[in-house]
């Protein structure tokens, strides 16, 4: 495996950062060598200085996505914390629920929830299925599901559904596993009733959300954990201006919005902490 030089760890996590925000230094040195070295084999590289200069020349950005897929750290699962889906299930939904069916009696009810950094889609099939059993006939209700990532791989294997034995065996329980997925070439897949209800498609959170709309309920869980506090700052307020006035915004249960962003209010409900804007 090429080896990388203290320089060339400036120059590819220099590189890195303007492509993701994701912050590496000189202490990723093996994580770096170890996911970077199938991208330097595929486009015959001398050196991680050669990767980069042919990264930031190509125009197609091709190898950009190449290195983005391999750096991104993906790791998700099935109702992961449990806490957030119990509070979804039993206070947010039913609290937006009940306040958007006061404001609009005769139309559908809406409610548009985002899984920002959705990983490969296990978090917002989470949210689906959450909603599926505690709605149960969903004709009256207008609901956007939105999965977004910056990983193309992650979006796409999202957008597909299917799941390996490994991913399906964490955090899925036998039942909601015979009831929503389908086996499918020694994987599964998730149900079309399921798969339907929800949408996935690029964004890299450090650029401007534009032509997002506002929504309901926002998860943005373990990925500002990569970004520099000052990025992790301009995201929660990016954040905020994409979120209803009277809407949820979910964070990772190991992460804090305290010195982030004075525009949230933590609350406390049973064991989980959600997020309002004040
Ligand atoms: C550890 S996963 C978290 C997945 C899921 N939210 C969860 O908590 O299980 C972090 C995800 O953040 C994505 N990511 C990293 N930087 C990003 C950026 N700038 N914009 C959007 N997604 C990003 C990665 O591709 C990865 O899929």
């Amino acid at each position: 495996m090429l080896k990388i030089t203290p320089n060339e760890i400036k120059l590819i996590t220099s590189y890195i950062y303007d492509v993701s925000g994701i912050h590496l230094d000189a202490t990723k040195k093996y994580l770096l060598e170890t996911r970077l070295h199938a991208v330097v084999e595929e486009y015959s590289c001398s050196s991680y200085h050669d990767l980069c200069r042919k990264a930031r020349a190509e125009a197609s950005k091709k190898i950009e996505r190449k290195i983005i897929d391999a750096i991104s750290t993906n790791e998700t699962l099935f109702f992961r914390d449990s806490g957030p889906f119990e509070l979804l299930k039993h206070k947010i939904f039913p609290e937006l629920i009940d306040a958007r069916a006061a404001k609009s009696p005769v139309l559908k009810t809406r409610l548009r929830v985002w899984s920002a950094a959705c990983s490969t889609g296990q978090e917002l099939y989470s949210v689906a299925i959450v909603l599926q059993e505690l709605l149960g006939d969903l004709s009256k209700y207008s609901i956007t599901l939105l999965g977004t990532d910056i990983s193309d791989a992650a979006v796409a294997q999202a957008s597909s559904g299917k799941y390996n034995k490994f991913e399906i065996e964490r955090g899925l329980s036998k039942d909601k596993l015979s009831r929503y997925f389908t086996p499918s070439g020694g994987n599964w897949k998730i149900k079309d009733q399921i798969r339907s209800m929800a949408n996935f498609r690029k964004i890299n959170l450090m650029m401007p959300l534009v032509g997002m709309g506002k929504f309901d309920i926002i998860l943005c869980r373990n990925v500002a954990i990569y970004f520099t506090l000052e990025d992790r700052k301009k995201l929660f307020n990016r954040l905020a201006q994409t979120l209803e006035p009277d809407g949820y915004l979910l964070i990772g249960s190991t992460e804090s919005l305290t010195g982030v962003s004075p525009r949230f209010t933590p609350k406390r409900h049973l064991r989980s902490i959600f997020y309002q804007l004040k």
